[in-house]
């Protein structure tokens, strides 16, 4: 078999090297004096279906500073899909908050709209839907569930640049979004993150948090809030100016790739490509992650033999995430720090306890998921083929 092609990411173009070129020449390469980033937010905040945008340091600083901007008490509990990136839940702890696991869909691997319900209680106050490995979780669902609890909903967007739902971009259909523009992502300079949301008070709010509480037009030394340097650099406002040019062409690519190969994995014993449920207009294929069930493919091969199989014969990809947050140490052992761990303890007033959460899909889905990055989805038809005749020969 030919051996397959797998665009290098992150990638960049002789426009990467003309923004960088321009911020040196400028002289002006903090985001307060120059251009660049505020070009950047103004575009991909548009192109997100939102109205207010702040661009920030990483998506982790993103959930962070939005949760912040919420105002919720601490003690507050905040539910969280169990099957995601650590930063999910790890913003919620630094705002002294309590993160409530939810179980996933089956078949969309985002948080399941049935668990939220069921984990709603009177210290809830917020749901953290993530639009997991760029698929948009069930928004209408969620939002009914937010409305008839008075709760908020902040979008963990980090993973879907361009993803949507029932034609509207993710991250404003909530309260607030996040994304990340960390190396691995669809967009990306390295490390750099983005708030969006309609509503213009939140807007301001994450605006200070990010700007050492300055407020939007205020003095320098004037500090109305307690916040943080979260700014984005002028050299990264120029990569990702870059980087966005060629998002839509590349998230439409990925899309048709992705469905071409779904197309010929859907008829192999044992695996299931992902899902293509109604009110999904676009997936922003972060990963394209299949389910592989052992006992129902005829090859026999474990999850791990045959992710070592494609490996082998140079197809990148791996498990996705191993383990349900709430199985980090993390979490088992409530390593939470001092500060945090004295405000959940004086602000909670129940004993938490992370042992004894089960979330069943998730289990599952840990065990039997195998992820391809992104970029393997820029390839040609040709690449496609190649991932295919490897599965379909390794589990034949
Ligand atoms: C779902 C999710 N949330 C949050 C983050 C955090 O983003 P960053 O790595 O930019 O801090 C990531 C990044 O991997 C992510 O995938």
């Amino acid at each position: 078999m030919p051996k397959i092609n797998v665009p290098i990411w992150p990638e960049y173009t002789e426009r990467e090297i003309m923004e960088v070129r321009d911020v040196l020449a400028s002289h002006t390469w903090n985001r307060w004096q120059g251009t660049k980033v505020n070009e950047f937010e103004k575009k991909f905040t548009v192109y997100q279906d939102a109205k207010y945008g702040v661009a920030v340091v990483n998506g982790t600083v993103a959930l962070e500073i939005a949760l912040r901007a919420l105002d919720i008490s601490p003690g507050a509990e905040v539910i969280i899909p169990a099957y995601t990136f650590i930063s999910t839940a790890t913003a919620v702890l630094q705002i002294g908050c309590v993160p409530v696991f939810a179980d996933i869909n089956p078949v969309t691997y985002c948080i399941d709209s049935g668990d939220i319900e069921r984990k709603i209680t009177d210290r809830t106050k917020v749901i953290i839907p993530v639009h997991l490995y760029g698929y948009p979780c069930e928004m209408d669902k969620i939002m009914g569930i937010a409305k008839k609890h008075n709760l908020y909903v902040l979008e963990d967007a980090c993973q879907a640049p361009g993803a949507e739902w029932h034609g509207r971009k993710v991250g404003a259909i909530g309260d607030l979004g996040c994304f990340s523009f960390q190396a691995s992502k669809n967009i990306t300079c390295g490390e750099g993150g983005m708030i969006v949301t309609n509503n213009e008070i939140l807007s301001q709010k994450c605006f200070s948090y990010h700007h050492i509480g300055r407020m939007p037009g205020g003095k320098f030394y004037e500090h109305e809030v307690l916040g943080t340097n979260a700014r984005l650099s002028e050299f990264l406002g120029g990569i990702l100016l870059a980087q966005f040019s060629r998002l839509e062409e590349q998230t439409r690519r990925r899309e048709e790739n992705a469905r071409y190969i779904s197309e010929n994995l859907k008829s192999i014993p044992g695996i299931t490509p992902p899902a293509e449920i109604e009110g999904v207009t676009c997936s922003a294929y972060h990963l394209y992650v299949f389910r592989y069930e052992k006992e129902k493919s005829t090859s026999g091969l474990s999850r791990n033999e045959l992710i070592k199989a494609m490996n082998d014969r140079g197809v990148p990809c791996g498990t996705g995430y191993p383990i349900p947050l709430y199985k980090n140490p993390l979490f088992v052992k409530k390593a939470f720090a001092p500060l945090v761990s004295y405000v959940i303890d004086n602000a909670y007033g129940k004993k938490l306890d992370y042992t004894k959460a089960v979330c069943p899909e998730t289990e599952r889905i840990c065990m039997e998921a195998i992820g391809l990055p992104q970029n393997i989805l820029l390839g040609t038809k040709k690449d496609c083929n190649i991932i295919i005749e490897t599965i379909k020969e390794t589990l034949s």
